[in-house]
């Protein structure tokens, strides 16, 4: 039996700004995604049946992953069958092990991540030979995020946030992460967006602060433009985030934001060490379930043993 293992990256939005909803539900998106060193890895392994198992395990513990859904539902499993069916393979069957550290339901993408490292395991343990580009529009069909854990780096999104471009950047950034074990609901966070009022204005003019201040490499220039047009929505559904916000400010971060939907909230610090030093005190203030230390831009979805 072979086996391929890839690891892919968590995502935050470095600016997400929403725009009204579109009749098929979604919201045009204008954002910057951004890659962190945080990672899943899945290993696919090829069988003699053809079903598509898999088992999710929390690498912390290397326990069974209380989280997950380990059906037909799971994305990791909806990417494998996608795959399969586009590269005329219907009865093709494979067990995916993925051992994860991305929180669930964290607005970092976890489970997108989970389906990006399966569409690249799986072309790679299959030999279908498909090109990133056409593996992302596969990713397409299976949620708006999952293109961007493809490519990773710095991007921006557009549309629904599966049509991206990638985005000129210089250096590497410093960020603290603060994690929470209850997870957030992205459509509940977008219907009280609405709710709310929505947005029927423009939407780009905080991407290109942004992109501006990230060809700078300088991250004094970075910090003021995060920006997240559903942080009030998020704050509106769970208010204790602003606990962490204000926390960053106290722990000498150069600025904050609710990544995504949330709940997970990313501070940016001027180098290594200071997001070391504001990484242990917000710890100490008690912030969060877990405080990560993560740097980015790193690549997306790669095959590291096959
Ligand atoms: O694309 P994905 O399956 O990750 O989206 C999950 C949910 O988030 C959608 O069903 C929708 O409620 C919301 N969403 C949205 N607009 C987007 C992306 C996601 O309203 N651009």
């Amino acid at each position: 039996m072979r086996s391929v293992i890839a690891r892919v990256p968590a995502k935050i939005n470095l600016v997400l700004e929403v725009g009204p909803a579109r009749a098929d539900g979604y919201h045009d998106l204008s954002t910057v995604y951004h890659a962190i060193s945080i990672y899943d890895e899945v290993m696919a392994t090829s069988t003699d049946g053809d079903e598509i198992e898999i088992r999710v395990v929390d690498t912390a513990t290397q326990q069974a992953h209380s989280q997950v859904p380990c059906d037909a539902g799971n994305l990791a499993v909806r990417a494998a069958r996608l795959l399969a069916e586009r590269t005329d393979r219907p009865s093709a069957g494979v067990d995916l092990l993925i051992h994860k550290s991305i929180p669930v339901a964290g607005g970092l993408a976890g489970g997108s991540a989970d389906a990006a490292a399966a569409l690249v395991a799986c072309n790679e343990l299959w030999e279908a030979g498909l090109s990133r580009p056409e593996l992302e529009e596969i990713a397409a069909e299976l949620g708006s995020d999952v293109p961007f854990l493809i490519s990773g780096a710095t991007a921006i999104g557009s549309g629904r946030g599966e049509s991206i471009m990638p985005a000129l950047t210089r250096g590497a950034y410093h960020w603290v992460v603060v994690t929470f074990a209850e997870g957030m609901s992205t459509p509940e966070v977008y219907a009280e967006f609405d709710r709310l009022g929505g947005n029927d204005g423009e939407i780009g003019q905080a991407t290109r602060r942004s992109l501006e201040a990230l060809s700078s490499g300088d991250p004094g220039q970075l910090a003021p433009t995060l920006w997240n047009d559903l942080d009030e929505a998020a704050l509106s559904l769970r208010p204790q985030l602003m606990d962490a916000l204000d926390a960053g400010e106290q722990a000498f971060t150069l600025g904050g934001l609710i990544s995504g939907s949330g709940p997970s909230v990313f501070f940016l610090a001027s180098d290594q060490v200071s997001a070391e030093a504001s990484a242990s005190q917000l710890e100490d203030l008690g912030i969060g379930d877990s405080v990560l230390i993560a740097h980015g831009p790193v690549p997306g979805a790669r095959i590291i043993s096959s």
